[in-house]
């Protein structure tokens, strides 16, 4: 059911001990009492303490990536069945990130949406146009394209389980972003396609995250948009004080 959502995503951030010193810190300021699903994703060495760690707590914790395969020889790689077995009930996909510096395809992560969705984990599924695309008009097309080959072999039912994170890659650690207007207007965009192919409750029910330089000082307009349900937040989710700012702007 369509709901806010604030998400930090740590990436390759926080060894063991800066995990727990930054999990405590969250524990004392996030509001407790606001309607806001709130989410971390440290490294998966650090999931199963966080898991533990938050056991009582209103912050969920998500892991940043997982392997398409059940198990075999993948050297490196975790499995959405590790993911699983830890308490990990969540997985970010096709962040920018995996997409440009690990080749991820919207073919492969079709393949890994599956697999987390058989393993029963809700998938935050991150798309979004490079600068290039936008200076070329292309940027509706391109994340269309990612939209479509990434999620639509999925049936209705499926999408119960998705999270949509719309992030312009220009957008992602630069300091630049999307004017509210933007977001507003691709977010518009992405739940239109979701309806003209799923119908209106699919569209009307999915959470649509915007990421991309969110900060606390930009965030309450940013989410004021009709269409903007929350964020997914990299650099400011590594402060407490910021991110609390985040959560508290919904
Ligand atoms: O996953 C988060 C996004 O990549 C946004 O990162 O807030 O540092 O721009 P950022």
């Amino acid at each position: 059911m369509r709901h806010s959502i604030v998400a930090g995503n740590w990436k390759m951030h926080k060894n063991a001990h800066e995990t727990e010193d930054l999990l405590n810190d969250l524990i004392e300021k996030l509001p407790s009492d606001k309607e806001v699903e709130i989410i971390v994703a440290p490294t998966f060495v650090n999931l199963s303490s966080a898991v533990q760690h938050l056991e009582f707590t209103n912050i969920g914790v998500a892991a940043q990536n997982m392997h398409q395969a059940e198990s075999g020889a993948f050297t490196g790689e975790i499995s959405a069945d590790m993911l699983k077995n830890i308490g990990v009930d969540i997985v970010i996909l096709g962040h920018s990130e995996r997409r440009s510096y690990f080749h991820e395809t919207d073919a492969l992560l079709a393949n890994k949406v599956d697999t987390a969705l058989k393993h029963e984990l809700r998938v935050i599924f991150c798309f979004g146009e490079e600068l290039k695309d936008r200076q070329n008009q292309q940027h509706f097309n391109i994340v269309e394209n990612q939209l479509k080959d990434g999620l639509f072999h999925l049936d209705a039912k499926a999408w119960e389980n998705i999270v949509l994170a719309y992030e312009p890659v220009w957008a992602i650690g630069t300091g630049e972003t999307a004017t509210p207007d933007q977001a507003q207007e691709m977010h518009q965009f992405i739940r239109q396609t979701v309806e003209d192919k799923y119908g209106r409750e699919v569209a009307e029910n999915v959470s649509i995250l915007y990421g991309g330089s969110v900060k606390p000082d930009n965030a309450k307009e940013i989410f004021s948009k009709p269409d903007v349900d929350g964020g997914l937040i990299g650099g400011a989710a590594l402060k407490a004080d910021d991110f609390a700012a985040i959560v508290n702007a919904v």
